[in-house]
């Protein structure tokens, strides 16, 4: 059986596995399953060590939350609380994080394919646009002329866990390529701009820090030729998200500090060999901040041994966690009662959806699962409950935060009733 080391939050306490203090059983008794359990302390300590592993390095910097990996008003409010910024990919993620009391300056939007009524919505809101295309800096200046304008590039290397999450390169949608990037610039101050930034978001679920330098690189000969050919200077640089966690236990995880001497001490010389001035540092996670802060209750309804598999159905399926059915992607199970248990068994661990593919780990060893158990999922806070649906008209789950030192229900478990919200049924001669 492939052994994970456990730290905190979890912990064995005699078999018995605890989350932030408290027997995941005893969440799943007392608020159902499926059931998203978030620790405000991991969330925080994340926050913390990030920021401070790169403020060591260069004072002027700042995190804005990917709020894409999980959108959660309890996060959002505890990452405000310990100064974060926001990073928005659609008017709706705006919307969230005003509501959640992120102020307009805190908020970086970086949208693709954003529609004209987007683009008045964000102008109206007063957060600062990451421009992804020439049309839609075209389109935006007919609207109004915004005091600070930031560009998307693509630096032409990425990286990151899938193909999905790769968003630089030649073969990818985002941002603009070198040439493209000048001419909006140009474009943006001719319309009287007042302040810039500068962006780059490489890809999602780097564990391996070379493709990061190669791309920072390039970036800031980028942001080198902007400077010297138009005369602009960036109050911020923005090197995006990606930055990877273990899933597997045989993942090794990101070295902070190999991160910090590289990509931040590139990123120091760089600014000073060209004269850029004395711009923000700016990076956008999401995975690093919530993945490992939060787990995924389930509970196993079924035990099914055919001639050729052994299954566990649980009520969870890619409905609750997409991530193992749509890339492939490893997370580790836990039986909250048996952490202590020898004896093992390769079983496919499926959900309750009418599909094949609905499979949360396949040839998974565990101990011997019974019906009535709980499972945890580990590292399910980032891209968790925020691309769960409603598919097969199962509700989505229930969060519950451990904040201060007490669980908290942070989202209600969905009803029957939220199945027909906004359905209405056509009239006679409609
Ligand atoms: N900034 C921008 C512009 C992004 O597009 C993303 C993620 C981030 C920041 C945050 O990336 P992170 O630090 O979380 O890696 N659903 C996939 C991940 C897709 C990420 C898309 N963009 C998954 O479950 O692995």
């Amino acid at each position: 059986m492939v052994k994970r080391k456990l730290c905190e939050p979890l912990e064995n306490c005699k078999g018995n596995l605890y989350f932030d203090g408290f027997s995941v059983e005893d969440l799943a008794q007392k608020y159902d399953t499926p059931l998203y359990v978030i620790s405000e302390k991991q969330i925080r300590e994340n926050y913390n060590r990030l920021y401070n592993a790169i403020v060591s390095k260069y004072k002027d910097l700042r995190i804005y939350y990917a709020c894409k990996a999980n959108a959660n008003l309890d996060v959002l409010k505890v990452l405000q609380s310990e100064g974060a910024y926001f990073d928005a990919v659609s008017p709706g993620e705006v919307f969230v994080g005003l509501s959640s009391g992120f102020t307009p300056d805190h908020i970086l939007f970086t949208g693709v394919s954003v529609r004209n009524d987007e683009l008045k919505f964000l102008v109206d809101a007063g957060v600062t646009v990451n421009i992804d295309s020439q049309s839609e800096l075209d389109r935006l200046l007919k609207i109004a002329v915004p005091s600070t304008i930031s560009v998307r590039v693509n630096p032409e290397v990425g990286d990151g866990h899938h193909d999905h999450c790769i968003t630089a390169g030649p073969q990818v949608k985002f941002g603009l390529c070198e040439e493209a990037v000048l001419k909006v610039y140009a474009t943006a101050k001719k319309a009287r701009v007042e302040h810039f930034g500068i962006h780059m978001h490489i890809g999602s679920g780097i564990l391996k820090v070379d493709s990061y330098v190669q791309a920072v690189e390039k970036f800031l000969g980028i942001a080198k030729r902007v400077h010297d050919e138009l005369g602009i200077i960036f109050d911020f640089i923005d090197l995006g998200g990606g930055l990877g966690v273990p899933y597997h236990p045989n993942d090794e995880a990101m070295d902070l500090l190999e991160f910090t001497s590289k990509v931040v001490s590139l990123f120091k010389s760089k600014v000073k060999e060209y004269s850029l001035g004395k711009p923000f540092l700016c990076i956008e996670p999401g995975r690093y901040i919530i993945c490992d802060a939060s787990i995924l209750l389930t509970t196993v309804n079924t035990v099914k041994v055919t001639p050729y598999r052994k299954f566990v159905g649980v009520d969870s399926g890619f409905n609750t966690l997409i991530r193992p059915a749509m890339y492939g992607s490893y997370h580790h199970i836990l039986v909250a009662n048996k952490l202590n248990s020898k004896d093992s068994t390769m079983f496919d661990v499926v959900g309750p959806l009418c599909e094949s593919g609905d499979v949360l780990a396949k040839d998974r060893e565990l101990p011997q699962v019974v019906e009535g158990d709980v499972l945890a999922i580990l590292n399910a806070g980032a891209y968790g409950f925020s691309m769960s649906s409603q598919y097969n008209s199962r509700p989505r789950a229930a969060e519950v935060m451990i904040r201060q030192g007490k669980p908290v229900l942070v989202r209600e478990r969905e009803q029957f009733q939220d199945l027909l919200t906004r359905q209405r049924v056509a009239q006679q001669g409609e």
